[in-house]
């Protein structure tokens, strides 16, 4: 259960989700610390809210900095799965930030780095990670991506640490960070669409930011989320208000 003496590490805080993730931490009275790879782009978000840390996933000595003394991190970096400049391509054939070096590489790193003491370390992985031989998925992980993300999950399974994996389907609502058909178009929710929650990787659809920043935050409160992979879709009519203890009850004998 999150208090206000925690320290919350997002890493990827300046990020789509990231930046939702700090949000709605700050909201709650929260203490956060962002990650960040630009300093300047973190300052002009976060206003001083926030603990800013430079640190770079790809350089495990650059985040020793980030985890000291946190008690939970939220970790919502990654790049994109087809190639696009933020895979920093050095030539045509290699590229410095590719998802296996940040998905993969990257987040096992910060994993490795993470105290022993962590109450719980959450990653944002993707739907389609146990299916990534069938259509669509096979598509999506072209450049590895779903490859990176399960090696990441798997690290972290075998790390010690409590942790909560979130796999959301193809990512809709702002803030529009991604370069894929749904920022084009600007696909969104309206906030009309019901949180649907599972386990075992057989859920397909879209997933507002909005609810995978929620999830990552509310997962925190339910024990039964603790050492879990959490399918996380938007579909149906959204209710009034989200009862995440009844959705998360719902994984209380699912095996991840
Ligand atoms: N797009 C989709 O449809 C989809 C589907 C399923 C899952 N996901 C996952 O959902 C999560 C959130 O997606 P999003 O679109 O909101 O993310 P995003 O806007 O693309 O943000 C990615 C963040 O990763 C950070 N980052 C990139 N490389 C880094 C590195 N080498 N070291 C440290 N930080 C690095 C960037 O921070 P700085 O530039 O500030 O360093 C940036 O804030 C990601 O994990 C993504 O893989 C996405």
């Amino acid at each position: 259960m999150l208090n206000n003496s925690d320290l919350i590490l997002v890493a990827g805080a300046t990020g789509g989700v990231g930046q939702l993730i700090v949000a709605k931490l700050l909201e709650k009275n929260l203490s956060v610390r962002a990650l960040t790879r630009n300093k300047s782009k973190a300052e002009k978000m976060f206003d001083d809210k926030v603990d800013i840390v430079v640190g770079d996933l790809r350089q495990s000595d650059t985040l020793m900095t980030a985890i000291e003394n946190v008690n939970y991190i939220i970790c919502c970096t990654g790049t994109t799965a087809f190639p696009s400049q933020r895979w920093d391509f050095v030539n045509f054939f290699e590229a410095k930030n590719s998802p296996q070096i940040v998905d993969g590489e990257g987040v096992k790193n910060l994993i490795l780095a993470a105290p022993s003491s962590l109450k719980r370390f959450v990653f944002i992985s993707s739907c389609g990670v146990l299916r990534k031989d069938n259509f669509p998925f096979n598509i999506l992980n072209a450049f590895g991506v779903l490859d990176a993300k399960l090696d990441a999950e798997n690290c972290l399974k075998k790390s010690g640490l409590p942790y909560t994996i979130i796999r959301p389907g193809r990512l809709i609502d702002g803030p529009y960070t991604s370069y894929d058909l749904n920022t084009l178009l600007k696909a969104k929710t309206d906030g009309k669409k019901a949180v649907v929650i599972g386990t075992g990787d057989n859920l397909n659809g879209d997933t507002s930011r909005i609810d995978v920043a929620n999830v990552c935050i509310e997962c925190l409160n339910y024990d039964v989320t603790m050492n879990k992979a959490v399918d996380i879709i938007n579909s149906g009519v959204r209710p009034p208000v989200i009862d995440w203890e009844q959705l998360f009850s719902s994984m209380r004998r699912e095996r991840d």
